[in-house]
C-alpha cells in the first residue's frame, strides 16, 4: 500500500459528457492518474483513501445541466463525486487525524483531497460495518427517518404504501412503518424482492408492480382499506394509481420519482385533482434540510440495529471500475437493498 508522502496511482471514474436519456456505461471512463499523498500546508484539507462509494439515484440529475438545480451538476471531464466512506491518510484539519474513518462527499477514485474537510464526519466506533454509514446510518437512512417521522406523520393503524420498497430507502420506511403500528404494503420490481419484503423485512404484504397490468386494481387488492400514507419513490403511473386509491386526508411524502430521471420528457400525472377531492397533503422534501436530526437518528437507528429490531440489506459491487454499472443498476432495478461499491478492504 502507498504511504503518506509517496506518489501513488489514482484510478478515477470520469463523466465523459452530459447525459441524455438512459445513462449508459459509455457515459463514463476510467482514467489513471498520479497523486502525491501529501497536502499543501496552510489549508484545512484532508487526504483520504476511499473504501466504499455510494451510487445514489440523485446522481442522475447531476449528469445534465438543469435550470434551478437543487444540487450542482457534475462537470464533463471531471471525477464523479458522491458519498463515500474513506480512511484519513493525511490531515491538516484539527478534527481529523490519520487512520480515522470518515463519511462524506468524496470522489469516485482511489484517493481524494477533501477541501477543508467539507461534509466529512468521523465514523463512530459502534461495532457496525463501515458501509452502513452510506445506507441505514447514512444519507438514505436519514431520508427514511426524517421523511417518515417529520413529513408522513404516521398514526397507528395507518395504511402505508411504499414504492421502490426493496431499495435503500424503501426497506427502512416499511420497517419504521411497522414500528409505528401501520399496515405496510410494498411495491417492488421482482419476485425475489417481493419475497424479501414479506419474509425478511417484515412488510405485511408486497407485490411485483411489473407483473400488474392494472396498478389501480393491484392497489385495491393489496390495500382494501385504501391508503393513508403513500411513500413516493417512483412517480409516474404508480402515483396516478395511488391517487385513485387514497383515503381522505392522505399524506404523500414525495421522496423521489425515479421512473422519471432518465426520461428526456417527463410523464404527466393526469388525475392531480384527486389531491383536492381527498384533501391530500403531498409534500416534497430533501434530506439535506434535516441535518439537525442526524444525532437523534444515528442513536435511534443504531440502537434498533443492535437490538435486532431493524434489518438492513446491502448489495455490494467489488471494484472501482464497477461503479458506473452499479449506478445504472439502480435505474434497471437490479439492486436488492442499498447498492454499495467496495474499492478496497478497510484494513
Ligand atoms: N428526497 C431526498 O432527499 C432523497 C434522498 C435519497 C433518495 N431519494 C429518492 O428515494 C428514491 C429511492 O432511492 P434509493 O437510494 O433508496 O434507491 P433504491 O431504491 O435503492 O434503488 C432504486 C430502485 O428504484 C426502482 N426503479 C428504478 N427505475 C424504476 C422505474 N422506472 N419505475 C419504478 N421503479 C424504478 C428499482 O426497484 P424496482 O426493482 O422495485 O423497480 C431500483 O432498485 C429515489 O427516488 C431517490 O431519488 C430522495
Amino acid at each position: 500500500m502507498a504511504m503518506a508522502g509517496q506518489e501513488a496511482t489514482n484510478r478515477q471514474i470520469i463523466l465523459k459528457h452530459y447525459v441524455k436519456g438512459m445513462v449508459k456505461e459509455l457515459d463514463f471512463e476510467l482514467r489513471v492518474s498520479k497523486v502525491l499523498l501529501s497536502l499543501h500546508p496552510g489549508t484545512k484539507d484532508v487526504l483520504v483513501k476511499n473504501i466504499y462509494l455510494s451510487p445514489d439515484p440523485y446522481m442522475r440529475s447531476r449528469m445534465q445541466p438543469m435550470e434551478d438545480p437543487y444540487i450542482d451538476p457534475f462537470s464533463p471531464g471531471e471525477v464523479i463525486t458522491g458519498y463515500g466512506v474513506s480512511k484519513v491518510l493525511v490531515s491538516n484539519h484539527p478534527e481529523f487525524k490519520p487512520n480515522d474513518y470518515v463519511v462524506g462527499f468524496t470522489g469516485w477514485e482511489e484517493y481524494s483531497v477533501i477541501k477543508e474537510a467539507r461534509t466529512l464526519r468521523k465514523i463512530p466506533q459502534i461495532g457496525l460495518p463501515l458501509s452502513y454509514f452510506l445506507g441505514v446510518l447514512g444519507m438514505p437512512g436519514l431520508t427514511a427517518y426524517a421523511g417518515f417521522h417529520k413529513v408522513a406523520l404516521p398514526k397507528p393503524g395507518d395504511q402505508l404504501m411504499v414504492s421502490g420498497a426493496a431499495g435503500a430507502v424503501g426497506q427502512l420506511v416499511g420497517q419504521f412503518g411497522k414500528l409505528a403500528g401501520c399496515y405496510v404494503v410494498g411495491a417492488a420490481g421482482s419476485k425475489e424482492k417481493v419475497k424479501l419484503l414479506k419474509e425478511r423485512i417484515g412488510y405485511d404484504d408486497a407485490f411485483n408492480y411489473r407483473e400488474e397490468t392494472d396498478l389501480k386494481a393491484a392497489l385495491r387488492r393489496h390495500l382494501p382499506k385504501k391508503i393513508d400514507i403513500y411513500w413516493e419513490n417512483v412517480g409516474g403511473k404508480m402515483l396516478e394509481a395511488v391517487l385513485e386509491n387514497i383515503n381522505k386526508f392522505g399524506r404523500i411524502p414525495a421522496c423521489g420519482m425515479i421512473s422519471q430521471y432518465n426520461l428526456e420528457k417527463p410523464e404527466g400525472v393526469s388525475n392531480l385533482f384527486r389531491i383536492v377531492a381527498k384533501s391530500v397533503r403531498m409534500q416534497g422534501f430533501l434530506v439535506f434540510d434535516y441535518e439537525d436530526l442526524y444525532e437523534e437518528f444515528t442513536e435511534r437507528v443504531s440502537g434498533l440495529l443492535k437490538d435486532e429490531k431493524l434489518v438492513y440489506f446491502e448489495d455490494v459491487s467489488e471494484g472501482l471500475e464497477k461503479a458506473p454499472r452499479a449506478l445504472i443498476d439502480l435505474f434497471e432495478g437490479k439492486n436488492i437493498g442499498k447498492k454499495i461499491v467496495k474499492i478496497c478492504d478497510p484494513d
